[in-house]
């Protein structure tokens, strides 16, 4: 039986709104998901989305809806910024959240909506270390993402820091899902180039590890195949020119679309590996995955030969090494390093890299790597 004969399940946001200036729909949905409660949001924003106009807009048409705000979270955030908001939201009886950020803020936020809906919620390290079960349900969560890339705002699971154990792992539950999600090209109008490039390669990396996963089923193929299409096609416009609207709406579009299939097939080796290199490295998980793809593909590369294939010709290019050969040239217009030699690897990682790549990313990778075999590939990405 092939891996897509396999039967599956499907956790999607129950509503998804997609396009420019959808954001605008927030104080209505709001409104529904708290129905018949009149809503008392807690609002959860990345400090430079904050100061901008899109943000400033949105937050005047909620008005009063707005009972509480955490504005700024950490990247990778710690377990304690999760602490902080729970209490914060549970302070001013918070009955939703609404989250408007990065991938950073989304997992921070899904993980507070969460906790906060138990009724005496113990703080976030239980939960994290396995020692608690999770709440069953979530209070609403209206999900904003402003790049594009994490997809954070579809999937079921939150990726944070257990800064005492020195891990950073996930947290995950079907129940974690936003209760609906507004992708809004126009919040990435403002984003950097490096910001742009590195969200980008992560919502690329996320659609082809989800196009060969072992969990792979012909839903998750056929989102991951239109996600492939148009970041190949729109991210070296958009990195080149932010202001350039539909570059950043494609990618957008194609970051969104990716979200909904890695959330249903699981991801691969790159996101396996990525979460501790980025982590004793302290690099942007994008870059981070962004090095580690080219490599990572040629490592499957014939155990899915005709699945690359298949793709590559989807895309419009002549076969899979066509399409490894667009990864790799995408990446050198991006700037993205070819190995993680000037980035600080480095043989006294390794152990710990080692020790803490075994998660279900690497597990849905289809062809495994022994602890040998990721060590021989840490070796070749430090230069040694
Ligand atoms: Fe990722």
């Amino acid at each position: 039986m092939t891996d897509t004969l396999r039967a599956y399940s499907s956790y999607f946001p129950s509503e998804l709104h997609f396009g420019s200036g959808c954001r605008r729909l927030s104080a209505d949905i709001i409104d529904r998901l708290c129905a018949p409660s009149p809503p008392r949001v807690f609002l959860v924003c990345s400090k430079s989305v904050f100061a901008q106009k899109p943000a400033q807009d949105l937050l005047e048409s909620l008005g009063s809806r707005v009972a509480g705000t955490q504005i700024g979270v950490p990247h990778d955030p710690p377990l304690s910024c999760v602490d902080e908001i729970v209490a914060a939201a549970c302070a001013c009886n918070a009955n939703a959240f609404l989250a408007l950020g990065g991938g950073s803020v989304m997992d921070a936020t899904k993980t507070a909506a969460l906790l906060a809906a138990a009724p005496s919620p113990s703080p976030v390290a239980e939960y994290f270390r396995g020692q608690r079960p999770l709440p069953p349900r979530s209070l609403p969560l209206l999900a904003l993402p402003t790049t594009a890339g994490t997809g954070a705002e579809i999937t079921k699971n939150a990726v944070l820091t257990d800064v005492e154990k020195d891990i950073k792992g996930s947290i995950r539950s079907p129940a974690m899902v936003p209760a609906a999600a507004l992708v809004d090209p126009d919040f990435t109008l403002a984003l950097p180039a490096r910001v742009t490039a590195d969200s980008g390669m992560d919502a690329l990396t996320q659609a082809l590890e989800s196009y060969v996963s072992t969990g792979a089923s012909e839903l998750s193929r056929g989102l991951a195949e239109s996600a492939v299409n148009l970041l190949l096609r729109w991210l070296p416009q958009a990195y080149a020119d932010g202001s350039h609207a539909e570059a950043r709406l494609r990618v957008a579009e194609g970051s969104m679309l990716t979200a909904l299939a890695f959330s249903q097939s699981g991801l691969g080796a790159v996101h396996g590996l990525a979460h501790p290199i980025g982590h004793a490295l302290n690099l942007a998980h994008g870059l981070t995955c962004a090095v580690l793809l080219p490599h990572i593909m040629r490592w499957n590369y014939d155990c899915r030969r005709e699945d690359w294939s298949r793709l590559g010709r989807a895309c419009g290019l002549v076969d899979g090494a066509a399409l490894l050969h667009a990864v790799e040239t995408l990446a050198a217009e991006l700037r993205v390093p070819q190995d993680f030699r000037e980035l600080g690897l480095r043989e006294e990682h390794f152990a710990y890299i080692v020790r803490n790549c075994r998660s279900g990313s690497m597990k849905a990778n289809p062809r495994p790597l022994s602890d040998d075999e990721v060590l021989a590939l840490l070796r070749k990405l430090a230069g040694l």
